[in-house]
């Protein structure tokens, strides 16, 4: 009987690696999780052998990989904050970069040579066309989006030089939890739209909506959102891929069509039945107005078809998931 594939999953305890985590084990891969819990929630991992620690400690990565066979490395683990990124661009290069490069150089030095990239759709910055292809230039704007391009790009010289196979995964804005309810979390660091207007639900604090004059439908910006069974679906299709045909490859993944601040608050209305208290602010420098992915390729090559185009089912999944007596203590505390 063949043995099933082990795989390490840096960044496991977080919002999108838990959830991957978990659709794995249900395909019958092996995982080893590895997550320092710098925003991570160790209850979050409910399955496979979970190692709290860094994945820059260099002694640690080469333990883990003598100790377990490593077939191929998902990697989530990150800094995750665009704003952050511009007050203390040191730390995303520490951890984003240094760190990353560190992981790759142990996996290379170890014989594992297969790996899928959390990439972003901020490694494109203000986009010339939407939908966004993969074809389109990559110009980040922000640190952040910088440390996923730089990986990007070692990604590609590691494929010729060293034979490393990989697919960087851009994601556009992920949304959603788990459908079953069974990874529950309290994800106070997030940074996306839909937790923070749940924040300021149980907060009670206005959330500020930048701009209300964008060229679009109601002034506010637009986004593309993609539930993370949809973005962990992709992923196992992206590592299948690259054991089958080493390579080095990027998708972008989102459903291919935009929601706009207001309407997401008015989804998160009608789902959670509170109403979200927010201000008006004025443009933040850098936010594009519109960001749609163009997921052609991922469907395409990978046959990956996004499962929820919903807006109501990724706003009640993130709702039915989030811890919210925690949360309300933990930021009014
Ligand atoms: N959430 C999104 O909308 C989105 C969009 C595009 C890309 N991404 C990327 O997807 C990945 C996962 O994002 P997320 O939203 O789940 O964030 P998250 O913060 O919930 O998860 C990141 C995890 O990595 C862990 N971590 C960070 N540094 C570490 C280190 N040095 N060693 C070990 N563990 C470490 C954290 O504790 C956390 O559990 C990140 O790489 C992020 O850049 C996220």
């Amino acid at each position: 009987m063949q043995k099933s594939k082990k795989i390490l999953v840096t960044g496991g305890a977080g919002y999108i690696g838990a959830y991957v985590n978990k659709l794995l084990q249900l395909e019958g891969y092996d995982t080893v999780v590895l997550d320092n819990l710098y925003s991570g929630e160790r209850n979050s991992v409910h399955k496979g052998f979970f190692i709290e620690g860094d994945f820059g400690d260099e002694f640690l990565m080469n333990q883990i990989f003598s100790d377990h066979r490593i077939d191929g490395v998902m990697h989530f683990a990150a800094y995750t904050s665009v704003g952050e990124s511009y007050l203390n661009p040191m730390k995303y290069y520490a951890n984003n970069v240094s760190n990353t490069i560190s992981l790759l150089n142990t996996m290379i030095k170890n014989g594992v040579n297969h790996f899928v990239f959390s990439s972003s759709a901020a490694v494109f910055g203000i986009p010339l066309v939407c939908p966004i292809k993969e074809s389109a230039v990559m110009m980040p704007i922000n640190p952040y989006g910088e440390t996923k391009k730089i990986i990007e790009k070692i990604l590609r010289d590691y494929r010729t030089a060293y034979g490393l196979s990989s697919s960087s995964l851009r994601y556009f804005n992920a949304a959603g939890g788990d459908p079953a309810e069974e990874i529950i979390a309290k994800r106070t660091h997030v940074h996306n739209l839909i937790p923070i207007a749940f924040r300021s639900i149980l907060n009670n604090t206005p959330l500020t909506i930048y701009g209300t004059d964008y060229e679009t439908n109601d002034g506010t910006c637009i986004r593309d959102y993609i539930h993370v069974h949809d973005i962990a679906t992709a992923h196992i299709l992206a590592l299948e891929q690259i054991f089958e045909n080493p390579g080095c490859t990027d998708y972008n993944l989102g459903i291919g069509k935009g929601f706009s601040v207001k309407e997401v608050i008015d989804v998160v209305e009608k789902v959670t039945g509170h109403v979200v208290p927010y201000q008006i602010g004025p443009r933040r420098q850098g936010d594009p107005p519109i960001l749609i992915a163009g997921s052609e390729k991922a469907q395409k090559n990978l046959g990956w078809n996004p499962l929820y185009t919903d807006l109501e089912s990724m706003v009640a999944h993130t709702w039915n998931t989030t811890v919210r007596e925690e949360l309300f203590s933990e930021l009014s505390g």
